[in-house]
């Protein structure tokens, strides 16, 4: 009998069945919420929170960038007049890597300290939840990757998000990034959910428009992920649907004019309603994929699903099409009168269309063909063992929609321009110009099937 027939019905019936049974269980899973503060100042009226809570001693979790930005002021002036004592660990960069954890584990140790305050983006949130569940454990956080590895909760973590992308102030999971196998590790525990969040938009109108652009469409694929996946129930539709029409709405605002406030607390509630949503139905193909090229080629995680959202969707509308077609009505680029099938492609040519309006390319220029058939493997591990999935990708299905994200080589790129009149300018400052027009012209998404598809093929 061929081996690969055996793989290919594993893959097909065996997994998604047993996917199904775990489904009924993550159903019945409990998952603590935090206590949400939002709007203006939440992160002072945070600090002073604390001071009820009788802590020995804090470690505040954050990056340079922000300690450099003054960002923390509010905070730690509020933290001094409540009598909390705190020090501040700024040593966590991008995907959180191992050694930064370690250092944080150190300095949480060394400090004696008995709580955790994470103040950045999902990198330093994921940081934090991460230090304090190895430091209690006396693990090194390989040995905690997983579900519920761990055999003690971790200190009371409390979270200031500072970027609207990752959720992370709400779910049950820590991304660590392991450069050495060039692999990311997902530590997935309900106890790492932060006591205390809050929701500042006052510290994200700094955000440059290209951060600003790829956390909200991350924060956009988790709510389309989970509203698709086959874990999906009453509560998390709600809470994606209305992720999705506000990031729809507000996320062009926010990346045409940085200081937005409504614009920005609007997106910092959407981004923690995705997170609420698919911290119980989960992820799929996207992330699945994204964490590799994360691992491997350092790509901004929102980055990475903002590129794959309209292809993977592609792939797996035939699965999901009512759902895509809800989700087309909902965000008024469907309407009623169209099929499900034309509502559910203008749903994923709307998807395409935010992320030209953004500046985010469709290809992906660090992507190599030679390490396709890896990344490729390792995304279907992830997805096909973890993640409920509309519609299964096999290695060849995978492979092929990597190599959709292939940049075209400087040669063909250099004959195009000579065959053709100028293209409009691409990049950041394009970007700024069509969302700067489009937010003038009020103008929605593109509904026209076809122009995305060309655009992003
Ligand atoms: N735990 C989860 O549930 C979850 C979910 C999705 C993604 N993630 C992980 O989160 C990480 C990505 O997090 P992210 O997208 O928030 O990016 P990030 O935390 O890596 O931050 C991106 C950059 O933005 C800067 N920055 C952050 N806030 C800023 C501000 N207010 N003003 C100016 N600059 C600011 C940071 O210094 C950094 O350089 C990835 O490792 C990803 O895998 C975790
Ligand atoms: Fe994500």
């Amino acid at each position: 009998m061929d081996v690969s027939l055996i793989s290919d019905m594993l893959r097909s019936v065996a997994l998604p069945g047993l996917k199904r049974a775990a489904g009924l269980v993550t159903r019945m899973l409990p998952i603590p919420q935090p206590m949400l503060l939002v709007g203006p100042g939440a992160s002072a009226r945070l600090g002073q929170a604390l001071g009820a809570f009788g802590h020995r001693r804090v470690l505040v979790v954050t990056d340079a960038t922000i300690t450099r930005l003054g960002l923390l002021a509010g905070l730690t002036d509020a933290l001094t007049a409540a009598g909390v004592e705190f020090r501040v660990f700024d040593g966590v960069t991008p995907d959180a890597p191992l050694a930064v954890v370690q250092a944080g584990i150190a300095v949480y140790e060394a400090e004696d300290c008995d709580a955790l305050l994470a103040f950045g983006g999902g990198s330093v949130m994921d940081a934090a939840k991460a230090i304090g569940l190895c430091s209690v454990n006396e693990k090194h956080p390989r040995q905690l990757a997983g579900y519920f590895r761990a055999r003690h909760a971790p200190p009371p973590i409390y979270a200031v998000p500072t970027t609207a992308g990752t959720g992370s102030e709400v779910t049950v999971v820590a991304v660590i990034g392991d450069p050495e196998r060039q692999r990311k590790l997902v530590i997935a525990d309900t106890r790492i959910v932060p006591r205390m969040a809050a929701l500042d938009p006052c510290l994200m109108t700094g955000l440059p428009p290209d951060i600003t652009a790829a956390t909200g469409m991350d924060a956009l694929t988790h709510a389309v992920e989970a509203y698709i996946g086959q874990w999906h129930t009453a509560a998390t539709d709600q809470l994606a649907l209305a992720a999705v029409a506000t990031i729809f709405k507000q996320l062009p605002r926010a990346f045409a004019d940085g200081s937005d406030l409504a614009a920005r607390e609007a997106l910092a509630l959407a981004s923690t309603y995705a997170g609420m949503a698919f911290t119980r139905a989960d992820v799929g193909n996207v992330h699945a994929i994204a964490h590799q090229l994360g691992a491997r080629y350092h790509t901004p995680h929102g980055l990475a699903n903002a590129i794959l959202l309209a292809p993977v969707l592609r792939y797996s509308a035939s699965a999901c099409e009512p759902r895509l077609a809800r989700l087309a009505l909902h965000v008024g680029v469907a309407t009623d009168d169209m099929g499900e099938v034309e509502q559910a492609e203008a749903f994923i040519d709307a998807v395409a269309a935010m992320n030209r309006m953004l500046g985010i390319p469709a290809t992906l220029e660090a992507l190599r063909e030679a390490d396709i058939p890896e990344l490729a493997a390792a995304a279907c591990h992830e997805a096909n063992f973890n993640y409920p999935v509309p519609r299964v990708m096999s290695q060849a299905q995978c492979e092929a929609l990597l190599r959709q994200l292939l940049a075209e080589p400087a040669a063909a790129r250099s004959r195009k321009k000579v065959a053709k009149p100028a293209a409009p300018p691409a990049g950041r400052a394009a970007a700024k110009t069509r969302a700067g027009t489009a937010a003038k012209a009020g103008a929605k998404p593109a509904r026209k099937r076809g122009a995305a598809r060309a655009a992003s093929a």
